[in-house]
């Protein structure tokens, strides 16, 4: 068996706590699946010590083809988030599903929209070079069309909260810029996963995209700095993806005109200001709980 995904299944002390519904077997055993591809760290084309394109290209397509069994539901969720396994051809990885048919309404976001956002924020990340989201598609599962992300097994020794508050993880402040690009209105440090060898994912992309400032997260520590140099070069892939590469397609066939303009325009106002965005005046710009 081939498991996909990164790090160790084990829940993790010092951090908000994970609740299944159903605890999976290998996770309450604390388990750690044999043949797993390991983390990569000689990644060829990404900018970061991410998962290879051979690795994400098997994660992608075990994802959106694989068989989906739901293991459990995330009871922290704020939607119907499910723990499900993915299996393909001998090959199989644990994956978070969010059917549309489970998202909660929001008097801010159109209903049905929140599973698509999520895979448009994997589009920017990959586009970006970033590799802040995990591999993340939409597909058909046992409760109807959903987002399905590969699970990432975050590191328990890393103290979130001391991350969270870092000012000099360049992933992290990736992290923030990324925000700011798809005017993320949910990052909290219960949506940080980091990975052992410092590599960090994001995951909870659903109130993304907005047309309206709506830039809401706890890090809020570079506002007003200039931007790294690595940024304004992912800035300025973003901005090719969008004009002529496939990012511009797929934020098309994921988001309304306005929002898909709405992030050519804030990627323009980066690249010309330079500076990390200060927080919006009229909008809550921490989110509650911050956890
Ligand atoms: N891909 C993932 N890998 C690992 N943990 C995840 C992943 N997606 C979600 N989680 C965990 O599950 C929790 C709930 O998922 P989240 O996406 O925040 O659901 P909701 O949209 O309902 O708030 C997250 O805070 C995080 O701890
Ligand atoms: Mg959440």
């Amino acid at each position: 068996m081939t498991e996909a995904t990164p790090g160790r299944r084990v829940e993790r002390p010092g951090r908000p706590r994970r609740k299944t519904g159903r605890v999976p077997g290998d996770l309450a055993a604390g388990r750690t699946p044999a043949g797993r591809i390991p983390p990569d760290s000689t990644s060829a084309g990404s900018t970061d010590a991410g998962s290879t394109d051979a690795d994400r290209a098997q994660a992608l397509e075990l994802l959106s083809a694989g068989t989906l069994s739901v293991e459990g539901r995330l009871l922290d969720a704020s939607n119907a988030t499910l723990y499900c396994r993915v299996e393909l051809g001998g090959a199989t990885a644990a994956c978070v599903y969010k059917p549309v048919s489970g998202e909660r309404p929001l008097w801010d976001f159109p209903a049905g929209t929140l599973a698509a956002r999520e895979v448009a924020a994997y589009a920017v990340s990959r586009a970006a070079g970033w590799d802040v989201v995990p591999p993340t598609v939409m597909r058909d599962g046992p409760f109807g069309p959903g987002m399905c992300q590969l699970w990432i097994d975050a590191d328990p020794e890393t103290d979130l909260l001391a991350l969270a508050r870092s000012r000099d993880n360049p992933r992290l402040r990736d992290m923030a810029i990324f925000d700011a690009v798809v005017n993320n209105a949910d990052r909290k440090i219960g949506h940080l996963l980091p990975l052992p060898d410092g590599h960090l994912y994001g995951c909870d992309h659903g109130v993304c995209f907005a047309v309206e400032y709506k830039l809401r997260t706890v890090l809020w520590q570079w506002r007003g700095q200039r931007l790294p140099r690595r940024a304004i070069a992912a800035l300025g892939r973003i901005r090719d993806g969008l004009d002529c590469g496939p990012l511009g397609a797929e934020l098309a066939s994921l988001l309304s005109s306005p929002e898909v303009r709405a992030t050519r325009e804030r990627v323009d106002a980066l690249l010309r200001h330079q500076v990390h965005p200060y927080p919006p005046e009229n909008w809550p710009a921490v989110p509650w709980p911050p956890v």
